[in-house]
């Protein structure tokens, strides 16, 4: 799960900086990325979690392209529901290949 900080209180809002995604202090007041929670009750599956999500996206992509469905020449961009946490409405359309 993400939270944007609002953009008042960034001083240059379209610049990279990951630093709050990583949890680190940079000029916002806490860390805006959580998808693991955050505190005292951080998930401690956290960091195999990160590193079993790559291997198995390493795995797939190993064997198979995905790319993004076009149609009418237009790529067709998800649309987002940003309830709680954030997913694609109606799924996320894409055309898997084997290599
Ligand atoms: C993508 C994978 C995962 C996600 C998104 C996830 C997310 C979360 C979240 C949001 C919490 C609640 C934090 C809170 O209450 O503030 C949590 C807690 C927890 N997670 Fe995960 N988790 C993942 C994988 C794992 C794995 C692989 C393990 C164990 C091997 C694990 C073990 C735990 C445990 C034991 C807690 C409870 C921690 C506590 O209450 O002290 N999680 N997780």
């Amino acid at each position: 799960m993400a939270a944007a900080p609002p953009r008042r209180r960034l001083a240059r809002p379209r610049a990279l900086r990951p630093e709050p995604v990583r949890g680190e202090r940079a000029g916002t007041p806490r860390p805006t990325y959580l998808p693991f929670g955050l505190g005292p009750r951080l998930c401690i599956g956290r960091d195999f979690a990160v590193v079993e999500s790559v291997l198995a996206l390493a795995a797939l992509l190993r064997d198979w392209t995905v790319s993004p469905v076009v149609r009418g020449g237009q790529v067709v961009r998800p649309r987002v529901d940003a309830l709680v946490t954030l997913r694609p409405h109606g799924g996320l359309p894409l055309v898997v290949r084997r290599r």
